[in-house]
């Protein structure tokens, strides 16, 4: 059981460095996830309704400049040591390259990663690579282009392979893929992704999908759980727990042999468990929606504007001060794993996936 902390002191300057984006529980959020736009070209069925959704308007989303400014007081000010720009789907913004050459700039050992759906980054990662950015996750549930078009409701499945394809070429790290995994649709595919993942050195990562979606077709009985995906990938492959240790990741890793060559290990393998193996008292994640506020949690019901703050002359520190509240109350749980959806402790959040930033 956690103890929770007394009440919180704020502290400005070089003080609030070593406080950082403290909460109430005694957890301390280093990885900064900050969401550059709403919009999405595809329209997957966990997360966006087949119509899209009411975008904002230009000027509510947060300028370049003020992407620049928050980033520098979360790692100057609050001890962010890692970067993960998410949308929406941030490569529809045209001043994408420009942001990240920016931040690299302001903060050269930074690690910066992009979470993409993949459309037009044939065209870009030579780009991105220049501007700066250390490496990539591609989201991408399935290798048929039919069951790719149900999924996000779009045919661009080529489209996507071709992106995953030059970002690796491009050398962007150590490219990550995530799929989502949905009963009777693509779940069958496991073994498949995987195998096709680890022969191109690509790390694969299943999350399991969680009541994010827009339409609020989730049940806890009907997604595809940690356990199922395991058994379903040890009917192909050996999975044995990946020794290094998991350090706040949300994935658990594991090495991926196969049985009849248990010697040789042919990659590694992530799930992501967070319905059903919960990971909430080793988060070390605040997320920053595409208009400046700031969530403490994926399933947070409280928002902090920062971006009022920013556009009436607010100085760092007080910038600082008020996302520094805002984490303190971040919640001990999400709750949504045991009980499930319905269950007096949980209410689905407000806001779409792709509204809060993957
Ligand atoms: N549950 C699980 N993962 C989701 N994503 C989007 N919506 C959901 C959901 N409801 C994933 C996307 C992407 C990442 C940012 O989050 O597939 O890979
Ligand atoms: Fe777009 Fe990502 Fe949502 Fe799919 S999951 S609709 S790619 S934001």
């Amino acid at each position: 059981m956690a103890i929770r902390l007394g009440s919180p002191y704020f502290r400005t300057g070089a003080d609030a460095q070593q406080s950082g984006l403290l909460d109430s529980y005694g957890r301390r959020a280093t990885d900064m996830r900050l969401s550059l736009t709403d919009k999405c070209n595809l329209r997957c069925t966990y997360c966006m309704p087949a119509e899209g959704l009411q975008w904002l308007q230009k000027d509510q989303v947060l300028s370049r400049e003020e992407i620049v400014r928050l980033v520098g007081i979360g790692v100057d000010l609050l001890g962010i040591r890692e970067l993960r720009l998410t949308g929406g789907e941030p490569l529809v913004r045209a001043d994408l390259v420009d942001i990240i050459a920016d931040i690299r700039a302001r903060h050269p050992e930074l690690p910066v990663s992009l979470t993409t759906n993949g459309l037009g980054l044939d065209k870009k990662a030579q780009r991105l690579k220049d501007a700066g950015l250390t490496r990539i996750n591609v989201s991408m549930d399935s290798l048929h282009p039919d069951t790719f078009a149900q999924l996000t409701r779009r045919p661009f499945l080529d489209r996507v392979l071709r992106g995953i394809e030059a970002a690796a070429a491009v050398g962007l790290g150590l490219v990550k893929i995530n799929a989502v995994l949905m009963r009777g649709i693509n779940d069958h595919e496991a073994p498949d992704l995987l195998e096709w993942a680890v022969s191109r050195g690509f790390e694969l990562r299943f999350i399991e999908q969680m009541p994010l979606d827009a339409d609020h077709g989730w049940t806890r009985d009907g997604m595809i759980t940690a356990a199922e995906i395991r058994d379903r990938l040890s009917e192909r492959f050996l999975l044995t727990p990946d020794p290094r240790n998991r350090d706040g990741a949300p994935a658990e890793r594991w090495e991926v042999r196969r049985p009849e060559a248990p010697d040789v290990v042919l990659g590694t393998v992530g799930i992501i468990a967070s319905v059903t193996e919960p990971f909430c008292s080793d988060c070390r994640r605040t997320r920053v929606t595409a208009e400046g506020k700031i969530m403490s949690c994926l399933f947070s019901r409280e928002e902090t504007d920062l971006r009022d703050l920013l556009r009436s002359g607010a100085d760092d520190d007080a910038i600082a001060q008020r996302w520094q509240e805002a984490m303190w109350a971040k919640p001990k749980a999400h709750g949504m794993g045991h009980t499930g959806l319905g269950a007096p402790d949980f209410v689905q959040p407000d806001r779409s996936m792709s509204a809060i930033g993957g």
